[in-house]
């Protein structure tokens, strides 16, 4: 079967892979796969060469292996994730903070390729059927839902909180759209890319959108909001976002941190002293958040299929990448189909 592989620095190779054959895991035909911030900082680095990517995926039960509940054909999302099962984070609920969580994980590892081929196999305990209402391409929207879900319940927002979002991607965008569930009195996003901010408008996750590239970005966010945000939550995982999340949080607010970046960020302490900052990172979700947005999508009480802006093709996947990092294009969500 055909399979996009990384293989170099913003490098696919369209290569022909061996179907999975572990009779243990579930196995999966995919249905759609998202294309996912994370997987674009993998392209950037081109690392690590041979990864098949895509971790937010829908498919069809091919073998249902120990899960007895399921058969043949049913429809399938499934945690990517590979936690140990037994530790204190995974008996708590909280398998994010399990050590082999990331090792294993469904299209981040090289051991597990993920859904940017047409079969993949997945460990039982993580695969959970899909609603007959929930769409394929919805089905694979789940995963990248639960992320921002997570991100709010740490933020804690009380109903009028002012809340500012850095970065309009798909987490962003997730993360707005939580934020007004839980009764924020607006929501505003910063973007360096001026069609996403002005989409996230339009789609009505967010108030308003500020241009973090005008270089009075900071005064006109703090003209508008003097005393501050309550909550900062950045999905862009810029060092000089999170630097300038110090200074347009209120005091006594909240930072959370869900996008990524290894680079290292400079503050002067006394700024997050003086305000007596929360800081939080945010990583992935529980099981029991994952399960709620199957159903707060199954139930209409949200809607993801918004976000999507196409579904391509698998041969496609290397143009998908280039037009969700050439900065100026609106597409948020790009999804594969490797039948189309
Ligand atoms: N913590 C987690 O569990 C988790 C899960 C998924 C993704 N992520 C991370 O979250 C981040 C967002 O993911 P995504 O899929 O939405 O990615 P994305 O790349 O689609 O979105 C990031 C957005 O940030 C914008 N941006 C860049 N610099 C900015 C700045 N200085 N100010 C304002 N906006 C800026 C970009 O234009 C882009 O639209 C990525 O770093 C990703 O790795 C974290
Ligand atoms: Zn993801
Ligand atoms: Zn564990």
């Amino acid at each position: 079967m055909k399979a996009a592989q990384l293989d170099d620095i913003k490098k696919f190779k369209i290569v022909e892979i061996e179907k999975p054959k572990d009779k243990n895991k579930v196995i999966i035909d995919i249905l759609k796969t998202g294309i996912c911030g994370s997987d674009i900082h993998n392209w950037d680095s081109g690392s690590p060469k041979g990864l098949i990517m895509g971790h937010e995926f829908s498919g069809k039960v091919v073998n249902p292996a120990s899960r007895v509940d399921l058969k043949v054909g049913d429809r399938v999302t499934a945690l990517p994730i590979s936690p140990c099962g037994h530790c204190e984070a995974c008996e708590t609920g909280n398998p994010q903070y399990c050590k082999e969580t990331w090792n294993h994980a469904v299209g981040l590892s090289l051991d597990n390729p993920g859904g940017l081929t047409s079969q993949i196999a997945v460990r039982p305990d993580m695969v959970i059927k899909l609603p007959d209402n929930i769409s394929d391409e919805e089905g694979a929207m789940i995963e990248p839902t639960a992320v921002g879900l997570h991100a709010i319940h740490l933020a804690d927002i009380k109903v009028g909180d002012n809340v500012l979002v850095i970065g309009g991607g798909i987490i962003g965008l997730m993360s707005a759209m939580f934020a007004k569930l839980e009764g924020a009195q607006s929501v505003a996003i910063s973007e360096t890319n001026e069609s996403r901010g002005k989409k996230s408008v339009k789609l009505n996750v967010a108030d308003k959108w500020y241009n973090a590239k005008d270089p009075n970005f900071l005064q006109t966010v703090l003209t508008d909001v003097p005393n501050g945000f309550d909550i900062v939550i950045d999905c862009s995982g810029n060092t000089k976002a999170v630097e300038s999340s110090l200074l347009t949080v209120k005091q006594g607010g909240t930072i959370i941190l869900v996008g990524v970046s290894s680079k290292p960020i400079e503050f002067a302490s006394v700024i997050a002293v003086m305000k007596e900052l929360t800081l939080k990172g945010a990583i992935a979700y529980t099981k029991e958040e994952f399960k709620n947005c199957i159903n707060l999508i199954s139930n209409k009480k949200i809607d993801v299929s918004k976000f999507i802006d196409d579904i391509i093709p698998l041969k496609d996947t290397q143009k998908a990448y280039e037009r969700l990092t050439s900065g100026n294009d609106s597409a948020v969500k790009i999804i594969v189909d490797p039948n189309k």
